[in-house]
C-alpha cells in the first residue's frame, strides 16, 4: 500500500516542522527549581549543597575554579578571571534572571566546565551545584 504521506501538500507535510521550529526559538523560560529538579532526574540523585559548593570552589586539574569569575561566594557580582568583565551573581536570590533561560545555562554550562574541568559538567555535578546556589541568601 502506498503510503498517505507524499499525497498530503507539501505544506501540510512541513507546517509540523515550522510549528516544531516556532516553539523551539524562544527562550527556553524555566525555574532554578526545575532546572535542578531536570538535573536530579538525569542523576536519579538529589543535589547535595555541600558537594556543589566543594566543586564551585576548588580548581579541576587547571588553572581555573567556577569561582575564579564568579567570586567564592556567587551573591554579588562577579569578574571575569581573563576580561575583567562584570558579572551578575548567580545566586537565585541575588539575580532574578539566573536560571530562567534554560538555553542560556546550557550554553554557560558547556563552555564554564569545559574552560575548569576540560570536559562537561555531568547531571549530578549540575545538580549539586544549583542545590548550593539555592541555599544562598
Ligand atoms: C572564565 C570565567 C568563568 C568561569 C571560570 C566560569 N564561568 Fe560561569 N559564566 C561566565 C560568564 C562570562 C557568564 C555570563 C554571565 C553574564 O553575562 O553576566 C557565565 C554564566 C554562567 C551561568 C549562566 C547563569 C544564567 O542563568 O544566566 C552559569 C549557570 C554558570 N556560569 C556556571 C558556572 C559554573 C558551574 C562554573 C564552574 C564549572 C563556571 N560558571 C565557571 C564566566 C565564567
Amino acid at each position: 500500500m502506498r503510503s498517505l504521506l507524499p499525497a498530503l501538500p507539501l505544506r501540510l507535510r512541513l507546517a509540523p516542522l515550522f510549528l516544531a521550529a516556532t516553539l523551539w526559538t524562544p527562550a527556553q523560560a524555566t525555574t532554578p527549581a526545575d532546572l535542578q529538579r531536570g538535573y536530579e532526574a538525569r542523576a536519579d540523585a538529589p543535589g547535595q549543597a555541600e558537594r556543589g559548593q566543594a566543586f564551585f570552589t576548588r580548581s579541576h586539574g587547571g588553572e581555573w575554579s567556577c569561582a575564579s569569575c564568579h567570586g567564592e561566594r556567587p551573591t554579588g557580582a562577579g569578574r571575569h578571571a581573563v576580561t575583567g568583565k562584570a558579572l551578575d551573581p548567580l545566586a537565585p536570590a541575588f539575580n532574578p534572571r539566573a536560571f530562567t533561560d534554560e538555553r542560556r545555562v546550557e550554553k554557560w554550562l558547556r563552555r564554564n566546565c569545559q574552560d575548569v574541568a576540560r570536559r562537561e559538567c555531568t547531571p549530578a555535578e549540575k545538580a549539586d551545584v544549583l542545590a548550593w546556589l539555592q541555599t544562598l541568601r
